[in-house]
C-alpha cells in the first residue's frame, strides 16, 4: 500500500511540476464571461470555434450547444482533455464538440471562424504571426484579459469581472498592421 501511495505522490507531484513549466497555467473562464465572449466574438450557426488551451471544454461545449457551433478545444494536459471529453459526452455533443489533446502553438486554425485565447501575454505573441498567417479573412479572435500586441481591437467588452475582451478582425489592414512586438515585454 505504501508504494501506492508513493506513486501517486510521484505523478502528481510531476504533473504539477510540469504544468508549471506551461506558458499558460488553468485557469477557467467563468461561464457568464464564456457566453458574453461568444456573443462579442457574433458567433454564429454552423461557424467553428477554436479554443487554445482549452481547459475542461467550456467554450467549447458553449459554442455547441448555445450557439449552434462546431467547437474544437487544443488542450496540452491529458487530464483537462479526459474531463473534457466526458463533459462533451455526457452532454451529448459529440457530433458538434470535440477536443483534441495538443499543442496549440502547432494547431490548425486556418478553418476556424472564431478563436478564443485565455492566455499570457508571452503566449499571445508566440501565437500571433501564426494567427495573422493561417485565419481566414473575415475571422475573428476574441482574448480574455490580455491583449495581442500590436493589433487593434474593433471591439473591446467587458467580462463579468470587470476584465476586458479584446475583439479582433482579421484580414483587416487595421487590425494587424502595427508591429508585434512593440511595447511586448516576455
Ligand atoms: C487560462 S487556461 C484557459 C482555459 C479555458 N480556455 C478557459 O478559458 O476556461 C489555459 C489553458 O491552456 C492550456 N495550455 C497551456 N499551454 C498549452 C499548450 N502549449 N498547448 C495547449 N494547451 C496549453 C493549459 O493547460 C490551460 O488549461
Amino acid at each position: 500500500m505504501l508504494y501506492v501511495w508513493i506513486a501517486l505522490g510521484v505523478l502528481t507531484t510531476s504533473w504539477v511540476l510540469w504544468n508549471l513549466s506551461l506558458d499558460v497555467l488553468w485557469q477557467p473562464t467563468d461561464r457568464r464571461t464564456v457566453r458574453r465572449m461568444l456573443f462579442l466574438a457574433g458567433v454564429k450557426d454552423g461557424e467553428t470555434v477554436v479554443d487554445l488551451g482549452c481547459g475542461d471544454g467550456r467554450f467549447v461545449v458553449s459554442a455547441a450547444r448555445e450557439f449552434g457551433a462546431r467547437g474544437v478545444g487544443v488542450e496540452i494536459d491529458p487530464l483537462r482533455v479526459l474531463w473534457g471529453r466526458l463533459w462533451i459526452r455526457l452532454s451529448g455533443l459529440r457530433g458538434s464538440a470535440e477536443i483534441r489533446r495538443g499543442d496549440m502553438y502547432r494547431a490548425d486554425v486556418s478553418q476556424a471562424d472564431v478563436v478564443v485565447l485565455f492566455l499570457s501575454p508571452t503566449a499571445n505573441l508566440k501565437l500571433q504571426d501564426r494567427l495573422k498567417r493561417e485565419m481566414k479573412p473575415g475571422s475573428r479572435v476574441i482574448s480574455y484579459y490580455h491583449p495581442i500586441w500590436g493589433w487593434t481591437p474593433e471591439e473591446v467588452g467587458e467580462g463579468v469581472a470587470g476584465y476586458p475582451l479584446y475583439l479582433y478582425r482579421m484580414g483587416c489592414d487595421e487590425t494587424v498592421a502595427g508591429d508585434p512586438r512593440a511595447g511586448a515585454t516576455l
